[in-house]
């Protein structure tokens, strides 16, 4: 047999390096309480699974229609805003790495070499950690931009003074309200910064139907403004894979001209299209779960947990007495599933997503527990 080289050799060099995004665990096992991946506690409405039921027919040999028209057109009649203002994706991970491919070039392209912030991708450091990965995956120029103290967003004179973000760069997520801290940012704040910066400003909203404000507006104000949204922590539809961007008729035709041609699957357009007619059942689910975050926030307090202010459905937290790992391990020991980064800067902090309030008493007795064992050993 004719000897060959290793497939490694096969594979584009940066892909050879690259280290994959890492999602939180999806444990199958029923019994486990799961509050590690942002995930909504409460079932889609039933509306949603019977027009999903009733859609599994023979209609799954056809292809799902290419442009998500009705999905389009109902988010265009929610927001306000016209159809050509929608682009709609697999999930908002896809809007993300749309947005790269379509507004960065390259670092080693001509274009990136004659004027290196057109290669750019900037970010808030802490922010979604998917961010560098496509930004790597594109072989981008990462920019990572300290956030303020407490997860604060730096004013644009900071910004300014402080030379770390730049204006120019080609495109710049925001995670607002942030993630993985949870803090709410100001839109009078963001709106600085989008008017201040000459590249496409990425408002990355996945937690803002939690929030008590968002920015939707400055995507119809700013025409280097997106906002992207999601159907899976709001809507509880993480398993149907659906997000979105609105933005200015330009950019989303940008989006359009290089998603993938079938980029939402026909029972996700299905899904997304109900979700949206049935709007007051889940905001019923947001009052719940921001009325369990405002009271696991004040009983982890008393019991000596640094809580930051959360607007998301998630709580991050610096928990007293003994290293955050060994909390996460004693929880999951439990059965109780959270989320701990192992990253540097971040290895302090467990993050808590917002169940029931039924799975928020069992998580609370699990903290109580842990700290009645410590105290006797
Ligand atoms: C800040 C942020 N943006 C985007 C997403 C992606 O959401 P999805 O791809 O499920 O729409 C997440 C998911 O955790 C997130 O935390």
């Amino acid at each position: 047999m004719a000897t060959r080289k290793s497939p490694l050799s096969l594979i584009r060099q940066h892909i050879r390096k690259l280290h994959a995004y890492v999602p939180g665990e999806q444990p199958r096992h029923r019994r486990l309480l799961k509050l590690n991946t942002n995930e909504n506690p409460f079932p889609p409405a039933p509306e949603v699974l019977e027009a999903v039921r009733n859609a599994v027919d023979a209609r799954l040999r056809l292809y799902p229609d290419p442009m998500s028209r009705e999905v389009r057109g109902a988010l265009a009649a929610f927001h306000g805003v016209a159809p050509e203002n929608v682009v709609v994706g697999n999930g908002s991970d896809d809007i993300l790495a749309m947005a790269i491919r379509a507004f960065v070039e390259p670092a080693d392209s001509a274009a990136a070499q004659r004027n290196p912030s057109k290669g750019t991708i900037q970010y808030f450091d802490p922010s979604y950690s998917l961010y560098p990965v496509l930004g790597k995956i594109h072989k981008g120029q990462l920019r990572s931009v300290p956030l303020g103290d407490d997860f604060a967003l730096p004013t644009v004179s900071e910004l300014k003074a402080g030379g770390s973000w730049d204006f120019r760069a080609a495109l710049s997520f925001i995670t607002t309200p942030n993630a993985p801290s949870g803090r709410g940012y100001r839109t009078a704040d963001l709106e600085a910064i989008c008017r201040a910066t000459r590249g496409v400003v990425l408002l990355d909203e996945a937690y803002a139907e939690f929030a008590d404000e968002n920015a939707m507006e400055l995507a119809t104000r700013y025409p280097n403004v997106l906002v992207s949204r999601t159907f899976s922590k709001a809507y509880s539809l993480c398993f149907q894979r659906v997000g979105y961007a609105v933005g200015h008729p330009e950019l989303m035709g940008a989006l359009d001209r290089i998603r993938d041609s079938y980029n939402v699957n026909g029972l996700a357009q299905v899904a997304a299209v109900t979700t949206l007619k049935h709007h007051h059942y889940y905001e019923q689910n947001f009052a719940v779960i921001r009325g369990e975050r405002e009271k696991t926030s004040a009983a982890l307090e008393k019991l000596g947990f640094r809580v930051y202010p959360s607007q998301t459905n998630f709580l991050l937290v610096e928990p007293p007495g003994m290293p955050a790992e060994q909390w996460f391990q004693q929880l999951r020991e439990m059965g109780i599933v959270i989320r701990f980064f192992k990253t540097p800067g971040m290895d302090r902090f467990l993050r808590i997503s917002i169940g029931s309030p039924s799975e928020m008493k069992r998580f609370m007795n699990g903290i109580r527990r842990i700290l009645r064992e410590s105290l006797q050993s």
